[in-house]
């Protein structure tokens, strides 16, 4: 499984005509890290998450998936590959219950219908909304969506997961059931967040953006204890939670 890596090569990005949004974005996550992506409102996390499965291709510069350069001739074998829990992930649950939300994928994939049950039923299962796949999505908690939303893609068994924001407006529980489901994901993950002591807890290595340019790219705890490296005390300046490791 170590070909599932996640490589940008010199990515830049605009917006239609707008000015560049990644601006040479450079790294490689190897199969099985856990990886944060950190930065301020505006840095460019959703726009760079975006490029992993093609919603969004680079301007300049190559993205590449496992082997497999990310184009539009690729984008159903990428898609497979990795799995993307967006920002508003509500917009993902759009089928009379979350059973079927769930399922689509696999029915997409044209698999067989036993097969799409037992990776619904394992897939609510992993997100703890055993015996809920009947229910539509509105009759949930938020907390509940967002297990949805994940499940949803756990169902197509991707070797990434890419989560933009998975912890924003959850109640402590719903957090600490999400990281313990995260905690569970084998593979790759690539999530961006503001939750810090998310990042500390779940993933070893964290990328800092700021203004489309990685500006650091080092394991969270060396963030944590060294506060004043350049790359985090942007990031200490700023509203966003402070590192605290005596909390994890
Ligand atoms: N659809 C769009 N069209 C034009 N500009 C956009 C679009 N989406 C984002 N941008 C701009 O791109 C830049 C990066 O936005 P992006 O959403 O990637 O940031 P972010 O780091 O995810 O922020 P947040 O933490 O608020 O989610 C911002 O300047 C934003 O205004
Ligand atoms: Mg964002």
């Amino acid at each position: 499984m170590s070909h599932h890596y996640i490589q940008f090569k010199d990515v830049h990005f605009s917006y239609s005509r707008g000015p560049e949004v990644l601006c040479g974005i450079d790294f490689r996550i190897t199969h099985g890290e856990h990886v944060a992506l950190l930065g301020l409102n505006g840095s460019g996390k959703s726009t760079l998450l975006l490029q992993i499965n093609g919603l969004l291709m680079p301007t300049r510069g190559e993205v590449v998936i496992g082997d497999i350069p990310v184009t539009k001739k690729t984008l159903r074998i990428v898609r497979q590959t990795v799995g993307m829990v967006f920002q508003n992930s509500d917009d993902m649950l759009f089928m009379p219950t979350i059973g079927e939300d769930v399922g689509f994928g696999p029915r997409n994939m044209g698999l067989p219908e036993e097969e799409v049950k037992r990776r619904v039923d394992g897939a609510l299962d992993a997100v703890g909304l055993s015996g809920l796949g009947d229910r539509p999505a509105f009759s949930l908690s938020g907390g509940q969506r967002r297990a949805a939303a994940i499940a949803s893609v756990l169902s197509m068994e991707p070797d990434i997961l890419v989560l933009d924001e998975p912890s924003a407006n959850l109640d402590a529980r719903a957090r600490r059931q999400l990281i313990e489901i995260l905690k569970k994901f084998r593979h790759t993950i690539l999530l961006a967040t503001h939750d810090t002591d998310m990042a500390l807890e779940l993933c070893q290595r964290s990328l800092v953006i700021e203004a489309g340019k990685i500006i650091g790219d080092a394991p969270t705890m060396s963030l944590a204890v060294a506060p004043e490296s350049p790359a985090v005390s942007l990031f200490r300046t700023s509203e966003a939670p402070v590192f605290n490791p005596a909390t994890n």
